[in-house]
C-alpha cells in the first residue's frame, strides 16, 4: 500500500545518491535539499512499504501557491502515485487557505500535463523557450474556492 508523508531530511539522505538516475534529471539533489530547508515549502514523500517512490513539493507564498516538484520513481510510473501526491499538494494548499495553485510544466511533458489537467488545472500563459532555450514553459492554474 502507498503512504502519502510529511518528506524529512531523513527521506531526503536515502534518495539523494538515486535521484537523477531512478527519479528525475532534471532535480539535482542540492536544489532538493534547500527547497526542503524552505520554510515556505511543504514537502511530501511516497513510500510503498518503507521505499521511497514518489516526492512532490508546493511552495506557499502570500497570494497564491507554486508546485515546485512531482516525481515518481522511473519503475514506478503510471500506477497511480503521481495522483496521490497531486492530491495531497493540493489538500496541503486548501488548509493553508490559498485561492489557487499553479506550476509551470515543459509544454513537451505530456504525463505531467495530462496529470494537471485531469485535476482541473487549466492553460493560462506560456514563456516562450524557457527550457534550453528551445521549449515554452506552460503555466497552468486551479482555482481552490
Ligand atoms: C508526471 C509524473 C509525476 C506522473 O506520475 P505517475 O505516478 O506516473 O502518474 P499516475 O500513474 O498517477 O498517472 C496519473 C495521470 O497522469 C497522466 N499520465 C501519467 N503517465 C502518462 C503518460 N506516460 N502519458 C500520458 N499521460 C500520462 C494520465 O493522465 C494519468 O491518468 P490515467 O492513469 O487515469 O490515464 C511522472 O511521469 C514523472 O515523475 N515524470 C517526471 C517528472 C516530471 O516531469 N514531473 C512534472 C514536472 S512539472
Amino acid at each position: 500500500m502507498i503512504i502519502i508523508e510529511k518528506m524529512t531530511l531523513s527521506d531526503y539522505e536515502l534518495i539523494k545518491d538515486c535521484l537523477t538516475e531512478e527519479f528525475d534529471e532534471f532535480w539535482k539533489p542540492s536544489i532538493l535539499k534547500s527547497e526542503l530547508e524552505n520554510e515556505l515549502s511543504r514537502y511530501i514523500v511516497a513510500k510503498d512499504g518503507g521505499e521511497i517512490v514518489g516526492f512532490a513539493g508546493v511552495i506557499i507564498l502570500p497570494d497564491d501557491a507554486e508546485i515546485t516538484n512531482i516525481v515518481t520513481k522511473k519503475t514506478m510510473r503510471k500506477k497511480g502515485i503521481g495522483k496521490l501526491l497531486l492530491a495531497k499538494l493540493i489538500e496541503i494548499t486548501k488548509q493553508e487557505n490559498k485561492d489557487e495553485i499553479s506550476l509551470e510544466v515543459n509544454e513537451i511533458n505530456e504525463p505531467a500535463i495530462s496529470l494537471y489537467s485531469s485535476f482541473g488545472f487549466e492553460i493560462v500563459g506560456r514563456r516562450k523557450k524557457y527550457y534550453n532555450r528551445l521549449n515554452d514553459a506552460i503555466i497552468m492554474t486551479k482555482k481552490l474556492v
